[in-house]
């Protein structure tokens, strides 16, 4: 007797060493259903082999639990269940108080109600099945055990490059006993940032020893903090003194996707080339009439807008103008100012431009070092809820 239950021991620990058991695990929920609903898959400890669901009536309150669980100790549970109480069971239908357990030794097994005893022990309803889940999901896959049958368990998986899960804790969804999916079908989307949706028209203009080199750094880092994509951020980019230059004009349909392409263009094109006054409010004149318009490569209204002033000095004009002109068009504008050495700028002249503080952000080294707060901002206005992004197949 002895030597059998060491072996049915060892047995058992061999068995669960190869892969852990996996059950739903649920702390007192007032359904099954709800258990299912709330609760997770657990991969249970080695010494956990079987899954355990314990249903206790009190009149019409019932609540459940589910748990991994020793093998010996639920079976010993569930043995209770024919055990003599009252009039009847433990485990009945026809007295006020009831416990039933029920145990299984295989992955999942304990989804839905309960095994080992009829139906009205828990006061429950036939189990239905759940609304076909199309088993696509654009750029990942899903993985159901048993389609859209009644305590089928699906898995989601993201396939795509840079693709995760949103909500990121929905990796798998349970068709409940009374025909409902336990959650909204999760999507596979790209983290923004840096993937955010906005077409930006970008104006430049740099003065000083530091021109050149404040150029570079701007444009290296224009052309890497974002994704450049038809789904994701395109870039139009002028360079402006007294008027706009427009040989240093790059329309948002001159490179694809290719933000190589990009910046060799931005590094050709955009020349430090100053004289006169800095009309910065021209120039986003210029960008309202020519730049942010769909002849352009602007895409639709579906995606965002922004108007982005680079500058390291002063502008000379009136910008409040065409600032909230751009504002009445629903486009964002912001303000990357450069106050480096001595320098300092006209407040109030970057307020018109920005519209608010928050879209003000100023630098005082040649380095655009956004805080988390003005990434917050930004993410703000150009990402969106990922499952629905209006560039993408999500259903
Ligand atoms: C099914 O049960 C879940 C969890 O209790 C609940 O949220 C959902 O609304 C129920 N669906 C129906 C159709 O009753
Ligand atoms: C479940 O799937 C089957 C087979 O695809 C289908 O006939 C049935 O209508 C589905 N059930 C529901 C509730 O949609
Ligand atoms: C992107 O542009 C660069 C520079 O013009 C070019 O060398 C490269 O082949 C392009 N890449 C693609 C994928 O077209
Ligand atoms: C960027 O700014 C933060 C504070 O806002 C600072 O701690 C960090 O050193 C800066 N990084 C660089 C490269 O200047």
């Amino acid at each position: 007797m002895q030597f059998s239950w060491i072996s049915v021991a060892a047995l058992v620990i061999c068995i669960s060493n190869i892969s852990a058991l996996q059950c739903m695990t649920c702390g007192w929920s007032q359904s099954i259903d709800e258990c299912d609903a709330s609760g997770h898959l657990k991969e249970c400890m080695s010494n956990q082999d079987s899954c355990e669901t314990t249903v206790r009536r009190n009149g019409n309150n019932v609540l459940v639990s589910k748990a991994c669980k020793d093998r010996i100790a639920c079976r010993s549970n569930q043995l209770q269940n024919a055990r003599y109480a009252g009039m009847s069971t433990q485990c009945n239908s026809d007295q006020h108080n009831s416990v039933c357990t029920c145990c299984c030794n295989k992955d999942m097994c304990n989804i839905g109600s309960l095994s080992c005893v009829g139906k009205n022990q828990v006061a429950e309803y036939a189990a239905q099945d759940c609304p076909v889940v199309s088993t696509s999901l654009p750029h990942g896959k899903i993985d159901c055990n048993k389609d859209n049958r009644s305590g089928s368990v699906c898995k989601y998986q993201c396939t795509g490059k840079d693709y995760s899960l949103w909500p990121k804790e929905r990796e798998n969804n349970i068709c409940l006993g009374n025909g409902s999916w336990a959650h909204k079908k999760p999507c596979c989307a790209r983290p923004c940032p840096p993937y955010y949706l906005v077409d930006i028209a970008m104006l430049i203009h740099f003065t000083g020893e530091n021109a050149e080199h404040l150029l570079k750094t701007t444009l290296e880092d224009t052309a890497t903090f974002a994704v450049i994509a038809e789904d994701g951020v395109k870039i139009s980019t002028l360079y402006h003194n007294e008027n706009p230059v427009e040989s240093s004009l790059i329309k948002f349909n001159e490179y694809g996707e290719n933000a190589t392409l990009l910046l060799e263009l931005m590094l050709e094109r955009i020349k430090i080339s100053n004289k006169g006054p800095v009309n910065t409010g021209k120039a986003m004149r210029y960008a309202l009439d020519n730049m942010l318009i769909p002849e352009a490569g602007m895409r639709d209204s579906r995606v965002e807008g922004g108007l982005d002033i680079y500058i390291n000095t002063n502008p000379d004009d009136d910008v409040k103008g065409p600032a909230d002109e751009a504002r009445r068009r629903g486009i964002q504008v912001y303000v990357f100012g450069f106050e480096i050495g001595d320098f300092k700028f006209d407040r109030k002249k970057l307020l018109d431009i920005a519209g608010k503080e928050e879209h003000i952000f100023v630098f005082d080294t040649d380095l655009i070092n956004l805080s988390e707060q003005d990434i917050e901002e930004l993410s703000g206005h150009f990402c969106q809820n990922p499952c629905d992004h209006v560039l993408h197949d999500h259903e």
